[in-house]
This record gives C-alpha cells, sequence and structure tokens, in this order.
C-alpha cells in the first residue's frame, strides 16, 4: 500500500509541483516540503521557481502572494480557509479611505495582508525586510499597515516617524514581558529571539529581533547553546533539526491554530483533485503586483 507521503512525492512529479511550507506548520509538512521558509523567502521561491503548480503550505494571504508573483502558474492551498487573522484587520477600502483623506501618503503593507488589500498599497514588506523598505522612505509621511507593533519597531529602528494602524496578530501579541521575565530567570544563559510583532516590552528583552528565517540563521551562527524563541512554536522544528545539540524554549500557547490545519492529507488531496486554487480577479492581480514588486526590488 503507497504511504500518503509517497503518493505526494509520485503526483508532484507528475504534476511538475513544488510543495513550499512556512517555518509554523506542522513538522510533518517541513519535512516533505521542498522549501521550508519565511513570508519573503517563500516569495521568492514563488516568483522563481520553474514548476507548473505550486503547493503552498502555509495562510491565505501567502497563496495569494505566490499568485500574484507567478500568475501563469497553479498555486493550491491545502488548506484554503486557513486565513491570518491579522490580514483581516485592514481591508482594501480602509486603506483607500485613508488615502482620500491624507493625500500624499506613502502606504506600506506588511504582507500579512489579503491581496485585496494588496491593491490599495504603496509597497509591502515582510518582517525580514520592513526596515530597507521604511529607510526607502525617509522624508514621506508613511502609514504602515495592519501590525502596530511591527510599525512601533520599524519607527525605533530607522528613527523615522510612521503612522500606525490597531492591528495584531494574537500569537505574538499574546506574549508578555511577565512571561518573558520568567524564561529570562529560568534560563539566565539563553540568548533571546522575538519576532517584530511581539508587543515593544517584549522586543526591549530581546537580544535579536527578526523574521522567523533570520531567527534560524541567528541560531545556527550564534555560539551560544541556548535560547528563548518568542514566536510560534512551528519554529522548534527547524531550529532543532539544523542545530543539534542546542536547546530552545518556548511558551507553550504560542500557537498559530491555522497554519496548523495543513495535513499531509490535505496535500495530498490538494495534490490530486486540485483543490484550494487560489483564483484572483485581474484587477486585484494587477493592482496588487505592483506593491509586491516594489518590495522584492528594494529586498
Ligand atoms: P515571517 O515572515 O517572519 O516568517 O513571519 C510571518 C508571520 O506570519 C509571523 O507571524
Ligand atoms: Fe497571522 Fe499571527 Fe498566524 Fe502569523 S502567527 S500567520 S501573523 S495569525
Amino acid at each position: 500500500m503507497v504511504s500518503v507521503t509517497e503518493r505526494i512525492q509520485q503526483l508532484k512529479k507528475e504534476r511538475n509541483a513544488i510543495i513550499l511550507a512556512h517555518n509554523y506548520t506542522l513538522s510533518e509538512i517541513q519535512d516533505l516540503a521542498d522549501f521550508v521558509g519565511d513570508s519573503l523567502g517563500l516569495s521568492m521561491e514563488a516568483s522563481k521557481t520553474s514548476a507548473d503548480v505550486i503547493v503552498f503550505c502555509g495562510v491565505t494571504f501567502m497563496g495569494e502572494t505566490a499568485k500574484i508573483l507567478s500568475p501563469d502558474k497553479t498555486v493550491l492551498l491545502p488548506e484554503p480557509d486557513a486565513h491570518c487573522a491579522m490580514a483581516a484587520m485592514c481591508t482594501g477600502k480602509q486603506i483607500k479611505d485613508y488615502k482620500t483623506a491624507h493625500p500624499g501618503c506613502t502606504v506600506v503593507g506588511y504582507v500579512n495582508s489579503t491581496a485585496e488589500s494588496k491593491k490599495e498599497m504603496d509597497v509591502c514588506c515582510t518582517s525580514s525586510n520592513v526596515i530597507k523598505v521604511i529607510e526607502s522612505l525617509r522624508g514621506k509621511d508613511v502609514l504602515l499597515v495592519p501590525d502596530r507593533n511591527l510599525g512601533v519597531y520599524a519607527s525605533s529602528e530607522t528613527g523615522i516617524p510612521i503612522k500606525l494602524w490597531n492591528g495584531f496578530c494574537s500569537v505574538h501579541h499574546g506574549i508578555t514581558a511577565a512571561q518573558v521575565m520568567d524564561l529570562m530567570q529560568k534560563y539566565p544563559d539563553a540568548l533571546v529571539m522575538a519576532h517584530p510583532e511581539c508587543r515593544t516590552e517584549v522586543l526591549e528583552l530581546a537580544d535579536h529581533v527578526g523574521s522567523t528565517e533570520s531567527m534560524i540563521r541567528t541560531a545556527r551562527t550564534s555560539d551560544k547553546w541556548e535560547f528563548i524563541v518568542l514566536t510560534e512554536i512551528g519554529m522548534r522544528h527547524r531550529l532543532k533539526k539544523e542545530n543539534p545539540g542546542k536547546t530552545f524554549h518556548f511558551l507553550e500557547n504560542a500557537v498559530c491554530t491555522t497554519m496548523k490545519m495543513i495535513s499531509p492529507e490535505s496535500v495530498l488531496d490538494s495534490l490530486e483533485n486540485g483543490t484550494g486554487e487560489v483564483t484572483l480577479g485581474r484587477d486585484v492581480l494587477e493592482g496588487a503586483r505592483a506593491p509586491v514588486v516594489r518590495m522584492m526590488d528594494l529586498t
């Protein structure tokens, strides 16, 4: 009897498909993927792949971004209802209205947003290139949507004033300074790494702030053997796999439930039956492409 994983590998060859997975997906998904990474790395892979089909194991905005960058390819989301809650916190209409009320304002949109919102933005960013993107706008009137914590972080790193939106990620915003200090007391030798979606008071306690992929790099190159990792627990898989002998401490309730919806069975269903295909209207596809490409050009 052929296993789910074997069938996935067979179908991948038959369909000339590639499987991309975010660092927060289940370990079994990461293990069957061709590439595992952060939002920026995944977008880059999606834009340069020669595969005909991209199976995107991540939340919906990630699959949409892949489609925006590779409109001629088939992009499949194994769990098309796995949304990022923060992406719904700033709609395209809200951006449009804001721009009408504030002519001349440049809207920087975190990639964690819907394609429809992206269409109204001037430039996108991810957690890994937000500083570069903001630096490129020095002297301009800038609004960053939807993540408030990311905006505060980018502003304090660059010294550039940024107007903020009230969006947040409940997984990261839910991490408190008291919880972090507790971990720091328990593991005083650990290097503290935090995602910029965390609260400012949490970031102030961290030795390293950056995207999920930057944490993987930091863990690899650091001469420390113990780490406190302030992001989603799916990161534990690669960190442990790629750093045998090093220890990683997480807050166990830092779980992105929608990322965890993606299973080997749903990947197989997508590949076998073409379920979860990303389809975007021409106007959204074309409108959203400009801010995403502008970001890629800056990276
Ligand atoms: P990264 O781009 O750093 O992987 O972050 C994506 C995300 O959704 C964080 O919550
Ligand atoms: Fe969205 Fe937060 Fe999940 Fe990241 S961890 S995908 S920001 S809900």
